[in-house]
């Protein structure tokens, strides 16, 4: 008799792309619950980030406003990181801050892919991906969400020759390893990345 293999899963059913859906859609799904808290911390680096960033432009200037996203960025990352457990923050494939910002090869893959989508058609505001992925280091929910460009980041990473020559000066005191300007509206600067282990 012809011995029967056993029952073993595909390992691509551990590799769930899961955000071709819309919202709706995840309701049933295992990680519609790790997916709304990942959303929801975007959501919240993305407002106080933005909030603090647009009073110290509109308060003391691009220059100032330098210093918000030098100290203020990696502080509410920070908190939020503590607060849920997982790992919040921002990367790019064009780095200002490569200590921070640097992204790791799955988060490389995301961006790229990302950006591909966008110059398909699809709108950057609405790019995210979430998966459940196998490390060496153990089983994480991995979520990421594209950042656009908007008009208020030209004054910071916007085309080099279009900066004020002050936060030019500044930018190349802090960040000689600068790779974050020469962007325009609607490309994607880079991501939210939050990493949760299971
Ligand atoms: C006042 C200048 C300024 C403005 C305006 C600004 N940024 Fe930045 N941005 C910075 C600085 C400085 C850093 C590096 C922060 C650090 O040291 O971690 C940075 C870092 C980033 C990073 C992290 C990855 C990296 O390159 O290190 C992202 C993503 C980002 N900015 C997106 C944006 C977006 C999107 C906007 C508009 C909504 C914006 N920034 C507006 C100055 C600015």
């Amino acid at each position: 008799m012809e011995e029967r293999k056993p029952d073993v899963k595909p390992a691509c059913l551990l590799l769930i792309p899961l955000l071709a859906l819309s919202a709706g859609a995840f309701a049933d799904d295992p990680l519609a619950t790790d997916i709304d808290e990942a959303r929801g911390l975007t959501r919240q680096l993305v407002q106080e980030l933005g909030s603090a960033l647009k009073a110290e432009m509109a308060h003391g200037g691009p220059v100032q406003a330098i210093a918000v996203c030098k100290q203020r960025a990696p502080e509410i990352a920070g908190a939020l990181s503590r607060q849920s457990g997982a790992h919040v923050g921002r990367v790019s494939l064009r780095t200002r801050n490569p200590l921070i910002g640097q992204p790791d090869a799955w988060e490389q893959r995301q961006l790229a892919d990302f950006d591909r989508r966008a110059a398909a058609g699809e709108k950057p505001d609405t790019l995210e991906h979430a998966e459940i992925v196998d490390e060496p280091a153990g089983r994480f929910f991995r979520y990421m969400k594209a950042i656009p460009v908007q008009p208020v980041c030209l004054a910071c990473h916007g085309p080099e020759q279009t900066l004020a020559p002050a936060v030019r000066e500044r930018l190349r005191a802090d960040y000689p390893k600068d790779r974050a300007t020469g962007y325009s509206v609607g490309e994607i600067r880079g991501a939210v990345t939050i990493k949760k282990p299971l």
